[in-house]
């Protein structure tokens, strides 16, 4: 079968495609056929040794998948061969096949097709878990998500306004803001032509936001975190832009607010159960018809490198995917 490997950490160009050895299920885990494979920020960082996991070398990127059951191994009841699964994998997508934890592995629900299978977890978890579990987000309160075009940030859209929120939609071009209007933003902010502050006081009325959902860091964070309500929940979803921003401590004070941190990956380890249950509620709203992953595009496993150098060059809205 063929693999998208990273033999040592580098940029995109640096991934090879390699023909290896068909993979075995063994106790606990299964080996999937993967069809589609969502790609994240995190392969990003993963193959260039900035991630908080460290595969040992050679090893492909690729956090999610969808496709059909191969073999499994002693322990996996729930799946047989031939299914169609989804499954969330850490790493080792972007390939023909991966082996996964039975654990992580679902059925897909009937009609699902691979591309919104291989675009759920991730993304639309770690935004659930953030908005639901973390910030508790009231209908009626006013959430701003910064990045709001890229995966978690248009996931974080649509589900804001699910959950009742007024959903403020802030990002660089005027292109990605469109996109979150047909994905439900009630106002957009460009905040490359715009400053950020000033139109949040424009639109609160000069109160601020209740929620803040923020992907990116760098320079954002501090006028996003002065642009709080009273009680306001400031999510720490990640640092997209680079640098981990550092936030003068007698903010949260005088707002009375509170800095959350989100981790869903520790957070489907930790609180399966809990998670299985919003993989189970985003599955609803999916066959509600109120959530559809925004498919920006697909790529061969030849392709990796530009995917990845796509997500880098900051030019995906929603999801990009890798597909066999
Ligand atoms: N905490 C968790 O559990 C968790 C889970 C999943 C992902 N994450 C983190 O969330 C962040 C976003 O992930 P994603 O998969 O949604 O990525 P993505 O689709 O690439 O979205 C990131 C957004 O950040 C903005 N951005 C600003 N500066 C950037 C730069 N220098 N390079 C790339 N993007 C930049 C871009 O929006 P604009 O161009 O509009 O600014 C882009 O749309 C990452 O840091 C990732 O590690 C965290």
């Amino acid at each position: 079968m063929r693999a998208v490997l990273c033999h040592q950490y580098g940029p995109p160009e640096s991934l090879q495609v390699n023909e290896v050895d068909p993979l075995k299920a063994t106790k606990g885990k299964l080996v999937i056929d993967v069809k589609a494979c969502g790609v994240n920020f995190p392969d990003t960082l993963i193959i260039q040794g900035k991630y908080q996991f460290k595969p040992a070398f050679p090893f492909s990127p690729g956090g999610e998948v969808a496709g059909v059951v191969r073999e499994v191994g002693e322990g996996v009841t729930h799946l047989k061969p031939g299914d169609n699964v989804f499954s969330l994998t850490g790493w080792g997508g972007f390939a023909e096949q991966v082996l996964a934890d039975g654990y992580r592995s679902f059925p897909m629900p009937p009609g699902m097709d691979y591309q919104t299978a291989a675009s759920l977890m991730y993304t639309y978890g770690t935004s659930y878990h953030a908005l639901k579990d973390r910030a508790q987000l009231q209908a009626g309160e006013t959430l701003l998500v910064l990045g709001a075009a890229g995966g978690v940030g248009l996931a974080a859209v649509t589900l804001g306004k699910i959950m009742g929120a007024r959903v403020i939609a802030a990002a660089s071009t005027d292109g990605k803001l469109a996109l979150c209007r047909e994905y439900g933003a009630d106002e957009t902010i460009n905040y490359t032509s715009e400053d950020l502050r000033e139109r949040i006081k424009e639109l609160t009325s000069g109160k601020g936001v209740d929620v803040i959902y923020d992907p990116v860091g760098g320079d954002l964070a501090e006028p996003a975190l002065r642009s709080m309500n009273w009680r306001g929940r400031y999510l720490v979803i990640g640092f997209a832009a680079g640098p981990i921003p550092s936030l003068p401590f007698n903010l949260p004070l005088l707002k009375g607010c509170s800095v959350v941190g989100v981790f869903w990956g520790a957070f489907a380890e930790k609180q399966p159960k809990d998670s299985m249950r919003n993989v189970q509620e985003l599955i609803g709203f999916w066959q509600s018809g109120q959530l559809k992953p925004h498919i920006h595009a697909t790529y061969p496993l030849e392709q990796a490198a530009d995917a990845l150098n796509e997500m880098l060059g900051r030019k995906v809205m929603g999801k990009v995917l890798i597909i066999n």
